[in-house]
This record gives structure tokens, sequence and C-alpha cells, in this order.
């Protein structure tokens, strides 16, 4: 199968570069790249303070971005979208803000398979005021067991933060169940989209989850922004994350007042190239013909899963099948490390290591293993010389296989 989008980021065609490893960071369009140097170069203001032209344009295209985000995400309001560093700031937000009103007895509830970004930040709120945190296990499989979440719930749960798509095994969580559940006990669903984005079509308002986050370098944007999504009516209630400029009404010695939402949540000078950079990657995006990337996806990893499988002493972690293009494995007697060295020396980029998700690796009995990601550039030689550098690097370290 051709891939009809590979010519369109330029990494790709200076180097012979296998590249592997997009649920980490994503590569970047050529469309992208000029948005952000057009910026730089041609368009470069500030936003939202200034009457010069430089500074209303640059405004408006920041603006432009979050209706774009909007109607990505199926929100129903653009006031509902806040612009982010990334997943990881939006779920520091979530937890010094939402967090702050919880007391000793409450309960957030996470799930085994969260990368750290959605563990560590409610871990430390919790830490602040006595709420406790719960955790909803999975199975061998990686899947969420949703029987014990439903034991776990009750009227002390204040907050459920889950993951959409596992970044170790491309496991798809069912959401709307997670948030219906949740919602019947009063409680508050954030969901950490920053694995689904890149592969499914969201609708936030259809899932009817309170909060959604996603980071703009996973979908072939710049690193430095992201997205969080909220529900108007917890927005306008949660008080301020930082404070400075920008996002005030009133400011006396005694006391401040600030504006609504979203920008009561984006003090300071915000990342304007990055956004404009985040609105062209969704403008990339948009003009790609979503079943054929779908069909893309889905028979990379078919082909990989098949490859990889007469590997001797392979062992995979997650469910064989799947939508998100997601694969972490392991092969006997030989650490994950040495393979993603010998392989990056090829110029073939995998993942190792815990993958930010420690638990869930040590879940499966590990503390490292070894990740294949797809992103809409791939091809099957990509595959295929993966395969064939597995094979070689394992010959080195294993003899003979
Ligand atoms: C599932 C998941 N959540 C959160 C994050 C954190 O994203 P960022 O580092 O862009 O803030 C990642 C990044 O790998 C992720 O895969």
């Amino acid at each position: 199968m051709d891939n009809p989008w590979r010519k369109d980021f330029p990494i790709f065609q200076h180097d012979k570069l296998v590249y592997l490893d997009s649920a980490a960071t994503a590569q970047k369009p050529q469309a992208v790249i000029d948005a952000i140097s057009q910026y730089y170069s041609e368009e470069c203001g500030t936003v939202h303070r200034a009457v010069y032209p430089l500074s209303i344009e640059a405004t408006e295209k920041y603006s432009a971005v979050r209706e774009k985000v909007c109607q990505m995400i199926g929100a129903q309001d653009e006031n509902e979208v806040i612009f982010t560093k990334g997943t990881t700031e939006g779920m520091n937000l979530l937890a010094s803000t939402l967090g702050r009103a919880l007391e000793k007895g409450d309960d957030i509830i996470i799930s085994e398979m969260e990368h750290h970004a959605n563990i560590i930040p409610w871990q430390e709120i919790c830490r602040v005021t006595g709420a406790r945190l719960k955790v909803i296990p999975v199975n061998d499989q990686g899947e969420l067991a949703l029987d014990q979440y439903h034991t776990l719930l009750s009227k002390k749960t204040k907050i459920v933060s889950v993951t959409h798509v596992s970044n170790v095994t491309g496991v798809i969580n069912p959401v709307d169940k997670v948030t219906e559940y949740a919602h019947e006990v009063g409680a508050i669903v954030v969901v950490d989209g920053a694995q689904a984005v890149s592969h499914l079509q969201v609708d936030v308002n259809a899932l009817d989850v309170d909060f959604y986050l996603f980071s703009g370098h996973k979908i072939y944007g710049p690193t430095g922004i992201g997205v969080l999504y909220g529900k108007k009516e917890h927005l306008e209630n949660m008080p301020p994350y930082q404070s400075g400029g920008d996002m005030v009404e009133k400011v006396t010695f005694e006391e401040t007042t600030f504006q609504s939402a979203p920008l009561k949540f984006e003090a300071g000078t915000p990342n304007i190239a990055g956004v404009i950079g985040l609105g062209s990657a969704l403008d990339y995006l948009n003009s790609i013909d979503h079943s054929l990337l779908n069909k893309l996806e889905h028979s990379l990893f078919s082909h990989a899963m098949k490859t990889l499988d007469s590997v001797p002493g392979i062992q995979f972690f997650g469910p064989m099948q799947k939508s998100a293009p997601i694969i972490s494995f392991r092969v006997d007697g030989v650490h994950p490390l040495d393979i993603g060295t010998l392989l990056g020396v090829k110029g073939i980029s995998i993942r190792t290591g815990h993958l930010c998700a420690q638990p869930l690796i040590r879940r499966f009995g590990y503390d490292s293993v070894c990740r294949v990601s797809f992103g809409l550039y791939n091809t099957f030689q990509d595959v295929d010389l993966f395969v064939k550098g597995l094979l070689e690097a394992l010959e080195i370290l294993k003899g003979p296989v």
C-alpha cells in the first residue's frame, strides 16, 4: 500500500529514517513548519493586548485555532477550549484547581494503565488534601476491569480520571461507560486523550466527559502546546491555575478579578506560534481521508503483528486485536534497551523503557519493554526494515536466531 502522506514530511526526504515512535511525538508536515516560520518571520505580534495590525491579526489567528479545536472535538462552545503546554500541564491544572476542593474521605479514581501524567498530579493533591487515590485494575491483556471499577465507585468518588487509549498497549477504553457510571455517583470525569486524538474521531459532547486533554505534538503539531477541554459549568466555578497578565479584569493591591474561561486559565503571553502550528496541524488532518488513514494504520498494525509473531521468544503486551497502532513487546533473554540501542544505530527509532507507565509495566512483570507505534507517514517497508533490524540485533545479542 503506497503512503500518500509521507512526502509531506520533510524529515523523510533527507534521511533513511525508520521512525516508529509516533506515540512519543509525531513528525511534522511541511505545512506546520511553514506556519510557525511564517508567524515568526512575517506576522509576529502579541495577542489580546494591543490595537496595532500585527497584534490584531495574531489575535484573530490565535482565536481561529480555538474554534478549530472546538469543532474537531465536538465541544459546544469555543470558550470550553483552553490552551496549555500539553497533557501534563492540563492534568496539573485540573489537580491544582478541581483538587483544591477535595477533603479527607473523598476519592479520586484512576486506572492501572495510566501514564505518569495522570497519576502523579492526583497523588500529590491526595497528599495535600487527605483524599484517597483508588486504582481500577487491568486484566492480563491490559484491559480495564470494568466490573471492579463499578465496585470502587461510591458517593465519595469526586473525580474519575482515565486514559482514552493506553500508550503501552493501544487498548481503547470504553470512555462512554466509564463516564456514565461516574456520573451516576456525581463524580467528575477527566479523560487523557493524548494517545487518542491522532487515531480516533473524538466527540466530547457525545462522550459526555467533563474534561478532555491532549498534546499538539502527538497530532503532527509543535511541542509545547496542548488542549484542555472543560464543560463551561465547571470552568466557571474553578479558580485560576496560574496568575499574571492577560487573565484579569481588574487589579488593585487589595483585590483582583479574573476574566472568564478560557482566558482565566491562560496567564501570561501564550505560546502563539505553538497555537498557530497546532491550527495548521488540524488543517492538515482535516484534509486527510480518515477512512484511508484508519485502513493504513490497521494494515500496518496487522502486518507488524504477523511479521513479529515469528520472532523467537517474543512476548506481546496487550490484546492482539485493537485499533490504536501501538505494539509493546519483549524478547526472552534480551534487555529492551539493548534492542533499542542497536536499532537506533541503524536509523530505526523505537521506544524502550517504562514508557512513563511504570505501574502497568510492573503489572506485566517487568520494568522495561520495547514499543513501536505508527504515524500516518509509515509504510510496510518501515515494518520490514524494523523486523529485519530486530532479527540482526537479536543475532548480535543472543547468537543465531
Ligand atoms: C497517555 C499519555 N498521557 C499523557 C502524556 C503526556 O503528554 P505530554 O508529555 O505531551 O504532556 C502522554 C505522552 O506520552 C501519554 O502517552
